[in-house]
C-alpha cells in the first residue's frame, strides 16, 4: 500500500501581508498532513508565495521597490505566519527559486513539443489583481468601471502579441476525467460548476504576456513572460524536483493527494491545471477541495473592502489553538462563513475551556488528590465502562473515513460530542462517592476516563495540537511517534510515573474582553 501522502496550499501572492482568508487555508491543510502523519503516512506538506506577474511588479513600484526585494519581504511575513500558525509544512516554495524556473522551462517546452502553444495575438479583458483573463460575458459595468461578474475586481482592456495554449482541444478529455474521478474537484458543488463551465466550451487560453517583465521569460522569445498561473500552477511539481522524473521525491509524492485551495481559484486548478498537465504527459492531482470565503461583516474579507481580520492579532490575544479551532469548528468547509468576534469567545468558553480543558483538569485534579498523582491500573471496568470506551472505538473507522473526505466539521463534531459524553461519565460515576468504600471501582472509572481523554486528545491532535501535547505530555505518553493505533492501546498509559503538572489550557474570556 502507498503510505505517501502530498498535500498542498495555495501559493500566496506576497502583495501585501497575510490576512485570516491565507491562515484558513493553511489552518486546513495543516490539519489534513497532521492527520495523514497520525495514520503513520509519510507526509509531504507543501506550501510559498507566488511572486511573478503584473500584480507584484505593480505592487512593488508602488512601494518604490526592486520587486525581488519587495517579495524577499513579504514572503518572510508569511514564512513567520506559519510558525506562528504552528503549521508543520516540509517545504516552502517560493516562484523566484532557481529549481522552480527549471520546473516551469521544462513544462512550457513540453507544451511546445506537443504542439499546444502557437503565437497569435489578445485583445480582451484582464484583472490584474486576480491575473486572469475574462471574457465579454464574465465582465460588467458599475458606475462607469468593468469589472468582473466572478470576483469583483476591476478589468482593463489588454492588446498584444501573445502564445497561447491549445485549451479549446482538451474540454472533452477532461470532461471525461471528471467522469471518471468522481472525487476529483470537492465539494460536489464545485464540480458541478467546473463541469458546467467545460461543457459551454473552452477557448484557447493565452499564456504569455509582453507589457511587462516580471517573470520567468518564454523560452528563446524573451520578449514574453510566462502568464503567472502557468508559472504558479508549476510549483506543485517544482517542489518535487520535476524535471527530474526519476526523482525520489517525485517519484515518492506525485501525483499530489489533494489541492487545498479556495473556490476563487478553483478555475485555475481543475481546468487550467489539468489541462497542462495532460499536454505535458504528466499524471494528474487526485483531489482539488475548494474551499468557501471566511467572511467578515458577511462580506469577503479583501484589501479594498478593508475589512481585513489580522490574524496576527487574534493570536497573540487569544492562542493560536484558539483560532485553528475555531476557524474550522465555525466555518463549514466548503461553504462560506462568517466570522466575529462574539462568535470566537462563545466557541473558546463553550468547547474549549468548558469542555475538552474542563474534562482535562478535573481529572487530572481527581487523580493528583486522591491517587498519588498517578493514573490507577484497573482490569475491572464494568459494562458501562467498557461501553463508553467502545463507542469510540466503533467510531474510528467512520471518523477516519470524515478526514479522508474533507468532512472537517462533521469529524469535530463527533470528537467534541466524546468530550462533552466523557464528562457526563465522569458526573454520572460519581468517583468520589467510591473513595471511602470502593477503591476499585473508583479505580476503574479513573482508568476508563483517562483512556477517554488519551483518546480525544489524539483525535483533536490535528486542530489543537498544542493544547493536546500539553495533556498527553502530561499524561507521560511519548508524543513523538503518537499515531491512531494509539486509541485502541490499553496498555499505552503510565501507571508509575506521576502525571506532570498541566496549566490552565484554555483561559475563559471574559465579556470586556
Ligand atoms: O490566488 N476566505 O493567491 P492569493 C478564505 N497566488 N480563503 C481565502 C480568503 C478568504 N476571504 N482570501 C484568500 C492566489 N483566501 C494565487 C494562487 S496557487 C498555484 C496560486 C485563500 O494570495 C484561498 O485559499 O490571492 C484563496 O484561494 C487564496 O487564499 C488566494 O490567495
Ligand atoms: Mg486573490
Amino acid at each position: 500500500m502507498n503510505k505517501n501522502f502530498y498535500i498542498t496550499t495555495p501559493i500566496y501572492y506576497p502583495s501585501g501581508k497575510p490576512h485570516m482568508g491565507h491562515a484558513y487555508s493553511s489552518i486546513v491543510a495543516d490539519i489534513f498532513a497532521r492527520f495523514k502523519r497520525l495514520e503513520k503516512y509519510q507526509v509531504l506538506f507543501l506550501t510559498g508565495t507566488d511572486e511573478h506577474g503584473q500584480k507584484i511588479q505593480k505592487e512593488a513600484k508602488k512601494n518604490n521597490k526592486d520587486p525581488k526585494i519587495f517579495c524577499d519581504e513579504i514572503s518572510e511575513t508569511f514564512r513567520s505566519l506559519n510558525k506562528k500558525l504552528n503549521l508543520t509544512n516540509d517545504d516552502f516554495i517560493r516562484t523566484t527559486e532557481e529549481r522552480h524556473y527549471k520546473s516551469v522551462k521544462e513544462i512550457w517546452n513540453r507544451l511546445v513539443e506537443s504542439k499546444d502553444i502557437y503565437l497569435d495575438k489578445y485583445s480582451g479583458w484582464y484583472s490584474v489583481s486576480d491575473e486572469a483573463f475574462y471574457d465579454e460575458d464574465e465582465v460588467e459595468e458599475i458606475n462607469g468601471k468593468k469589472i468582473s461578474k466572478l470576483s469583483g475586481s476591476s478589468v482593463e482592456w489588454v492588446e498584444e502579441e501573445s502564445y497561447f495554449f491549445k485549451l479549446s482541444s482538451w474540454g472533452k478529455k477532461l470532461l471525461k476525467f471528471y467522469n471518471d474521478n468522481e472525487n476529483f474537484i470537492l465539494p460536489p458543488s464545485r464540480r458541478n460548476e467546473v463541469i458546467k463551465f467545460v461543457e459551454k466550451g473552452l477557448k484557447d487560453l493565452s499564456v504569455s504576456r509582453t507589457s511587462f517583465t516580471w517573470g520567468i521569460p518564454v523560452p528563446k522569445n524573451n520578449k514574453h513572460i510566462i502568464y503567472v498561473w502557468l508559472d504558479a500552477l508549476t510549483n506543485y511539481i517544482s517542489a518535487l524536483n520535476f524535471p527530474d522524473v526519476n526523482d525520489k521525491k517525485y517519484k515518492s509524492f506525485w501525483p499530489a493527494d489533494i489541492h487545498i485551495i479556495g473556490k476563487d481559484i478553483l478555475r485555475f486548478h481543475a481546468v487550467f491545471w489539468p489541462a497542462f498537465l495532460l499536454a505535458a504527459k504528466l499524471p494528474l492531482p487526485k483531489r482539488v477541495f475548494g474551499h468557501g470565503w471566511i467572511l467578515s461583516d458577511e462580506k469577503k474579507m479583501s484589501k479594498s473592502l478593508g475589512n481585513i481580520l489580522d490574524p496576527i492579532e487574534i493570536i497573540d490575544k487569544y492562542g493560536i489553538d484558539q483560532l485553528r479551532y475555531y476557524l474550522v469548528k465555525e466555518v463549514s468547509l466548503g461553504n462560506d462563513g462568517s466570522i466575529s468576534m462574539e462568535n470566537l469567545k462563545n466557541c473558546i468558553n463553550n468547547d474549549l475551556a468548558n469542555n475538552y480543558g474542563n474534562l482535562c483538569q478535573r481529572v487530572f485534579s481527581f487523580i493528583k488528590k486522591n491517587c498519588g498523582n498517578k493514573i490507577p491500573a484497573s482490569t475491572n471496568l464494568n459494562v458501562t465502562d467498557k461501553k463508553f470506551l467502545d463507542n469510540l472505538l466503533k467510531k474510528l473507522p467512520h471518523l477516519i473515513n470524515l478526514m479522508n473526505n474533507q468532512n472537517l466539521n462533521e469529524y469535530i463534531k463527533t470528537v467534541v460530542g466524546f468530550s462533552f459524553d466523557a464528562n457526563k461519565y465522569f458526573n454520572d460515576s460519581e468517583p468520589w462517592k467510591e473513595k471511602k468504600g470502593n477503591l476499585n471501582r473508583m479505580n476503574a472509572i479513573l482508568f476508563t476516563v483517562s483512556h477517554q481523554i488519551k483518546n480525544i486528545s489524539i483525535l483533536l491532535n490535528p486542530i489543537i495540537p498544542d493544547a493536546t501535547n500539553k495533556v498527553l505530555k502530561s499524561m507521560n505518553i511519548p508524543i513523538k511517534d503518537l499515531n491512531i493505533e494509539n486509541i485502541k492501546d490499553l496498555n499505552i498509559l503510565n501507571h508509575d510515573k506521576e502525571l506532570n503538572n498541566l496549566e490552565i489550557l484554555f483561559n475563559k474570556i471574559e465579556d470586556d474582553n
